[in-house]
């Protein structure tokens, strides 16, 4: 008798994004009139840069020749992409990486959910609350987690990020082995200074534990002070692995190409207490289960770092930065405290109710689709997530629309914060 991994069953319901797919789905086919805004996932609307297009056509172009054709490529990714990466997103910032360090793939969620297969079973992880539902539905998949009770999984130790601690979550109080940050944030939108990820880096290494930083987010930077990767903090590449996409930065959610940054010097222990590569052990994992990022999508993501690619890729994020500064007013002119936007495309939005029924208020009287803060964790309840990935156009009439839906004046609407 096939039986199943038993782990499964401990899962949450379905999957956020497509929980809220459905929910959508189930509302435009009741209200076919309705002219649905989508400000939910998190998904770029602008088309690829003309540098990448150009690039991918003349790839696709070698592939339809004999004499240019590629077949299988490195498993770990062609070196024009892997060095142009090393040099323009770390090296260039002071961060030691080698080209040798970095792992194509075809995306950061599979491959943060993938990365967890090299740590034993019952190490101990932490991680964020509220945060990217991955980071926690891929432990529970390999069994890492306890059974879920009232609201949270017995085994993780959550660091919870709140309005109080400024939505940077305080250092563990017991020893951890594993932990998972993100910055800019998903899905608070909140950064971290050097100071701030210094302590981390400190931890981890007095603990011989490991980061996973998730970078993916790091193009709406716009304060030269803060650190786009962790890798520009002193002790980091003993001690942390980074994730980072294409999808933001260039609009590749669906082109799909990400990387991952697994040091030479990054290391975790057998359990004899030998230390182990993790550059050697994700070598040998990726090479076994994955045959790399097909040659012209690597192409179209390596035109990313010509001179016009840089400057189509900054036009984009600037054109997202702009929506996020009409969500951030217009919902702080309503009246609601809000984090984010600044360095980050979410806008982190307190209803002052449960956020599924702000979710679902928003959907009913303006047709414009957030994502509700408790899919991220207990500590999003009464939040909402709003994303600025839309069109100007779009952006400006979903904002019209809200405003229009909750009541002007102060005191009157159900769902306003009147403390912000
Ligand atoms: C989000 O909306 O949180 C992201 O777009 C989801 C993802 O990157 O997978």
């Amino acid at each position: 008798m096939i039986t199943i991994n038993e782990n499964y069953l401990k899962l949450q319901a379905s999957y956020l994004f497509a929980d809220i797919a459905r929910r959508v789905a189930a509302c435009e086919e009741k209200h076919p009139e309705k002219d649905v805004i989508k400000l939910g996932i998190g998904d770029v609307t602008r088309a690829l840069p003309a540098a990448c297009i150009t690039a991918f056509h003349k790839a696709i172009d070698e592939m339809a020749d004999d004499a240019t054709f590629r077949g299988y490529g490195p498993e770990q990714g062609y070196d024009f992409l892997r060095k142009a990466i090393a040099e323009h997103d770390f090296q260039s910032r002071g961060a030691a990486i080698d080209a040798d360090e970095i792992f194509i793939s075809d995306g950061a969620k599979c491959d943060s959910g993938n990365i967890q297969e090299l740590f034993a079973r019952d190490i101990t992880i932490a991680i964020p609350d509220p945060v990217y539902p991955v980071y926690v539905d891929t432990n529970v998949m390999a069994g890492r987690t306890g059974g879920f009770v009232d609201g949270r999984y017995r085994k993780i130790v959550y660091l919870d990020s709140t309005k109080e601690n400024g939505f940077l979550p305080a250092l563990p109080q017991q020893p951890v082995d594993l932990i998972y940050l993100c910055f800019p944030n998903n899905p608070t939108g909140s950064v971290i200074t050097k100071e701030e990820l210094q302590k981390w880096v400190d931890y981890a290494r007095r603990e011989k534990a490991l980061i996973l930083y998730d970078a993916a987010y790091e193009s709406f930077i716009s304060d030269p002070d803060l650190p786009h990767s962790i890798y520009e903090i002193d002790g980091a590449r003993e001690v942390a692995i980074e994730f980072r996409s294409f999808s933001k930065t260039a609009g590749f959610t669906g082109t799909r190409c990400a990387f991952t940054v697994v040091p030479k010097e990054s290391t975790a222990w057998d359990r004899n207490g030998n230390s182990q590569s993790l550059h050697a052990l994700w070598n040998r994992r990726h090479s076994t289960k994955f045959n790399g990022v097909s040659y012209p999508v690597q192409r179209a993501a390596e035109a990313v770092y010509s001179a016009e690619g840089q400057q189509q890729c900054r036009e984009r994020i600037n054109f997202y930065r702009k929506n996020a500064e009409l969500i951030l007013s217009t919902m702080e002119n309503l009246g609601f405290a809000c984090v984010g936007g600044i360095n980050s495309p979410y806008i982190w939005v307190e209803g002052g109710m449960d956020s599924w029924e702000f979710f679902d208020l928003l959907l009913d009287r303006a047709g414009v689709v957030c994502t509700p803060g408790a899919g991220f964790g207990s500590c999003g309840e009464g939040f909402i997530r709003i994303s600025s990935f839309n069109s100007h156009d779009k952006v400006t009439a979903a904002m019209a629309r809200i405003r229009a839906a909750l009541p002007a004046e102060p005191g009157e609407s159900p769902v306003r914060h009147t403390d912000g």
